[in-house]
């Protein structure tokens, strides 16, 4: 019943004002990759979104899930993954767990993240997803038939939040041509401390460094085309406050560092895609029971 008013009290919250891009912040996006829109949804917004994700691991089982095979990366774990795309699944950090396969610490500090569709299956994260300023939003960046492929909240937890090292987003959700884009929404405060995003500006305009694929095996390769590291060196801190949001171009390198702070770092993603791209069968992602949808 509890859980029932939660969902019931962020339906009402006042999701969210209309944000429109000016010519100089396209022109912005386009040179550096990435766009950083401050207060796009409202603090109290934020902590409406925290709060009924608290609600949402209060109820999950970790039981659900074999902890030692998801310690261990077995085969079962891995499927896991990857039928996550049309589901609500919750993921664990690596450093969550003891040699024993126990847990460190409760699991609302050892949850890494939750995916993929919850823009589809969870009505909140539904409404956010669909709300008019990111519809709006889309369109103003050019994605004229919008498919919405995945959606995940991370949580970057205190002391355990581990680092995401530098990709192109592109790699995992290759769409061809690319228009891949993923929005990045702080849902609390990101600084250097707790593991703030990090991107190397301009470098959107390069290929594709690797693509992460599913085997016919029903496994899944990583597939180089260039060696070359990113030279992280390049790299500038992406700090921002909750309710910003980050538009971030599917080739552009972005990572972030482990949090060794003791504030935990919330932020949820969505990644859309235009329908005018192919999006291939062999991408990781599939979402067989929900074809992917606009924003209807
Ligand atoms: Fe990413």
């Amino acid at each position: 019943m509890h859980r029932v008013l939660i969902v019931l009290l962020c339906l009402s919250c006042p999701i969210f004002s209309l944000s429109v891009l000016k010519d100089e912040q396209l022109q912005r996006f386009n040179q550096d990759g990435y766009l950083i829109l401050p207060q796009f949804i409202d603090a109290e917004d934020c902590d409406c979104l925290k709060t009924h994700v608290a609600e949402l691991l209060e109820a999950f089982d970790p039981s659900d899930v074999s902890i030692f095979e998801t310690l261990n990366q077995t085969q079962s774990a891995d499927q896991y993954f990857l039928d996550s795309g049309d589901k609500i699944r919750f993921f664990f950090e690596k450093d969550a767990f003891y040699p024993d396969g126990s847990l460190k610490q409760s699991k609302e500090f050892s949850i890494n993240k939750i995916g993929h569709a919850m823009h589809v299956l969870d009505p909140v994260f539904r409404q956010f997803s669909t709300s008019d300023s990111l519809v709006k939003l889309t369109e103003d960046i050019g994605i004229k038939n919008p498919l919405l492929i995945q959606s995940m909240y991370i949580f970057k937890q205190p002391r355990i939040g581990g680092e995401v090292t530098c990709h192109q987003d592109a790699s995992f959700l290759y769409s061809e041509p690319n228009t891949t884009i993923g929005y990045w929404i702080a849902i609390e405060d990101a600084t250097i401390e707790n593991g703030c995003l990090w991107a190397i500006p301009g470098e959107h305009h390069l290929p594709l460094k690797k693509r992460f694929v599913r085997t016919e095996d029903g496994k899944t390769r990583m597939i180089t085309f260039d060696e070359t590291p990113w030279d992280l060196s390049k790299m500038v801190p992406l700090e921002v406050k909750k309710g910003t949001l980050i538009i971030l171009h599917g080739h552009i390198p972005h990572m972030s560092y482990a949090n060794y702070s003791s504030k935990s770092r919330h932020a949820f993603t969505l990644h859309v895609i235009d329908s005018s791209s192919s999006f291939p069968r062999d991408n990781w992602l599939r979402s067989e029971e929900l074809p992917f949808k606009g924003f209807e």
